[in-house]
């Protein structure tokens, strides 16, 4: 069923796709859902004159398979809608991004769009942040000890994500994953300004005040949430 809500949650944020638009596109199992729409939509003419904008190598593989036009921020820096998965999301519309490894070009993609879409199936919902998920941190290699110390000092317990055959994973910007276990968090905000503080880390999943809209799909049907 979870494989049809991420389904169900996609399809419902391409319908605000209109001509012309230009599209963020995400990273994850529940955004291919819409990119796979968005490519059926401009095969049968439904759509027209769309471009993408992918939020990771990966994303940007599976769209130009698909056919997918697309651009780049540096070509295209405003962008009108973009449609991304979320790891976590409460009740405020905060999220936790980045299980995937993602957070950094989702981020930056979604701060140069007129509206964020995020799309999900209901496991994804929690009252608070960290109830479910660790916050995944984008750090650079230089300094990262120092760098998990400071992140340990804030109150979480840290992890360097690895890979299946045990090596360090990597982002798309060669720079490593911490997963960091804040608890539960009842004020992401603070722990956010605190991350942002620290040289050494290039970006966080916290993605506070982002979205505009979120699709949460479970039993009951489509839950559409606006800010
Ligand atoms: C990628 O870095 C993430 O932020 C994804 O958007 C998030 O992990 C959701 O992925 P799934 O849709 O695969 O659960």
């Amino acid at each position: 069923m979870t494989v049809q809500f991420k389904q169900d949650a996609a399809e419902a944020a391409v319908d605000s796709i209109t001509n012309g638009m230009v599209i963020g596109l995400g990273h994850g199992s529940t955004a291919i859902f819409a990119i796979r729409k968005i490519a059926q939509l401009l095969k049968t003419g439904t759509l027209e004159d769309i471009i993408g904008i992918p939020c990771s190598l990966q994303t940007k593989q599976q769209a130009t398979e698909l056919g997918i036009p697309l651009t780049t921020l540096e070509d295209h820096p405003n962008i009108d809608i973009t449609i991304d998965g979320a790891d976590e999301i409460d009740f405020k519309m905060n999220m936790i991004k980045g299980g995937g490894g993602a957070l950094l070009r989702e981020k930056i993609v979604a701060q140069a769009s007129k509206k964020c879409i995020y799309i999900a199936d209901e496991t994804k919902y929690s009252e608070y942040l960290g109830e479910k998920w660790a916050v995944p941190v984008e750090v650079m290699h230089f300094g990262w000890r120092a760098t998990a110390g400071f992140i340990e000092s804030l109150g979480a317990k840290v992890v360097v994500r690895q890979t299946s055959d045990g090596s360090n994973f990597h982002t798309d910007q060669n720079n490593l994953i911490m997963d960091c276990n804040f608890g539960v968090m009842k004020s992401p905000e603070a722990i956010a300004d605190a991350l942002k503080s620290r040289a050494g880390i290039v970006e966080h999943g916290l993605f506070v005040g982002i979205a505009d809209e979120i699709i949460i799909a479970g039993n009951q049907g489509l839950r559409i949430i606006n800010r």
